[in-house]
Formats: structure tokens, C-alpha cells, sequence
């Protein structure tokens, strides 16, 4: 790790997919660096990229040219698991499996080999305002509700960067409102890095720093939110 390399940087990010018609662009020429605690907020309609691009940054999605670094280090040399981990993700829609909210919590960290006690978990789930909901099968949870867990599921890995892919926007207004509250908060306390993709411009400029804007898979416009979005 050297000192002056970004948090998350993605180089000359490029996507083609090839089909019977010719090839087709869903990504061109995306660049961006991020520091620590930066959040970075992705506006554009529907269509323009938005999820293709944050699913490079974790290797969901590889791209056709171009490079994702984390610290520093190219991505294409990590185990992309490994790389899921320090690189966290949340849904549109939460991502449960069926079981316990504690079973989905440990999950992840299980994984890679690291058991949470009872204690561990209890705080997770406290932390996104579900104090007591251990043993709580998700499948009875509010989509609020399995929205705070799966938030919680991807906090226990202690990743190093969060993509949140519209994370509110499959919820109700007062849901909305509190997994906004709530996600700013945490990536703020603890100085998380953040790419935060969004429909909503008056939520990106309330939990950006920095803002890229695409349309049909190229960058309209980069900047800080102060700039592109405070004028
Ligand atoms: N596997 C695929 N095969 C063909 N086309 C794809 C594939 N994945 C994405 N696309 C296309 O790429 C474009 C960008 O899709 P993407 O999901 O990144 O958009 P988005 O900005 O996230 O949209 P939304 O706001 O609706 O979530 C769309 O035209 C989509 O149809
Ligand atoms: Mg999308």
C-alpha cells in the first residue's frame, strides 16, 4: 500500500458487450479517484450505466479495458471474493438469504474464516437500528426492515469501500428517508469510502461529496456535489 494512492480509483473504464446486431457500449471511458471517507454519488436515468459501472468496481461485471485499483493494487490480481469483501455492496433490494437476520449477518465474515460471537452480532444489528432482531427470520421483515439487515451484512465484513446500487429506492418515503439517515451516518462515522449510485439529485446532494453524472454510458459531467449540484 503506498501512501498517496486512492482509496478506490477506476482508469479509463470501458464495457462492450458483443451481440448478434454488432457490438454494444455500456460503459466509455469512465474514470475517478476517491480518498478515504469520500462518497461519491452516480446520477443518470435509467439505463446509463449506473449499476454496470459499480459492479466493475467489485468484479461483478469485468470491464472490456480500463482499471480498477483498490489502494493502489489492480483489482484483476485479487480473488474476487477477497476483493468482495473489502469491497461491500447493497441492493436495490436487500440481499437475504432465508434464515435468521444473525445467520445473515455472520455470513459473510464466515466466509473468510472469521466467526462473530453472539455479541458481535447483537451490535451489527444494533447499529442499523434493529436492536433484538437476532433470531428474526428475514422473511418476515418489512422491506425497510431487511433493507437495515442486509446493510448490516455487508457492514460485518468491515469493508474498505461501500457500493450502494439505489439502496432507497424500493422503498416507501418515511423508509427512504430513514435508510438514507441511517447509511450517511455510518459512512461518515466511520470514515468509509463510498460510491453511492442514485436517481434522487436531492439526495445526492445531500450524502456526496463528489459527483458523476452519465448518460447512456458516458460521464456528463464530474465534479464536487458543491459544484454540480449547489449552483
Ligand atoms: N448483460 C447485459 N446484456 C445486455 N445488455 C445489458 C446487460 N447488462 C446491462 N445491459 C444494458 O446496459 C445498459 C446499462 O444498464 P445498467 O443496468 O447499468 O443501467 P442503470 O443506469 O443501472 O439503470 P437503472 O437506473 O434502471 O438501474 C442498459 O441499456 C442495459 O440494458
Ligand atoms: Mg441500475
Amino acid at each position: 500500500m503506498t501512501t498517496n494512492a486512492a482509496v478506490l480509483e477506476a482508469r479509463n473504464l470501458s464495457r462492450t458487450l458483443d451481440q448478434p446486431g454488432g457490438p454494444k457500449s455500456l460503459l466509455r471511458n469512465i474514470g475517478f479517484r476517491l480518498d478515504q471517507g469520500q462518497v461519491l454519488a452516480v446520477l443518470g436515468p435509467s439505463g446509463a450505466g449506473k449499476s454496470t459501472l459499480l459492479r466493475m468496481l467489485n468484479r461483478l461485471d469485468e470491464p472490456s479495458s480500463g482499471a480498477v485499483l483498490l489502494q493502489g493494487a489492480d483489482t484483476r490480481e485479487m480473488d474476487p471474493r477477497n476483493l468482495r469483501r473489502r469491497v461491500g455492496m447493497v441492493m436495490q433490494q436487500a440481499y437475504l438469504f432465508p434464515g435468521a437476520a444473525a445467520a445473515n449477518v455472520r455470513y459473510g465474515p464466515a466466509q473468510h474464516g472469521i466467526i462473530l460471537n453472539d455479541s458481535q452480532v447483537a451490535d451489527l444489528i444494533q447499529q442499523v437500528g434493529m436492536a433484538g432482531y437476532q433470531d428474526r427470520d428475514v422473511a418476515t421483515l418489512s422491506g425497510g426492515e431487511a433493507q437495515r439487515i442486509s446493510i448490516a451484512r455487508a457492514l460485518a465484513n468491515q469493508p474498505e469501500v461501500l457500493l450502494l446500487d439505489e439502496p432507497t429506492s424500493a422503498l416507501d418515503d418515511v423508509s427512504k428517508q430513514e435508510i438514507e439517515r441511517l447509511l450517511a451516518t455510518l459512512v461518515r462515522e466511520r470514515n468509509m469510502t463510498c460510491v453511492w449510485v442514485t436517481h434522487d439529485v436531492a439526495q445526492a446532494r445531500r450524502v456526496s461529496d463528489l459527483v458523476l453524472k452519465l448518460e447512456a454510458g458516458q460521464a456528463v459531467g464530474f465534479g464536487t456535489s458543491q459544484e454540480l449540484l449547489h449552483a
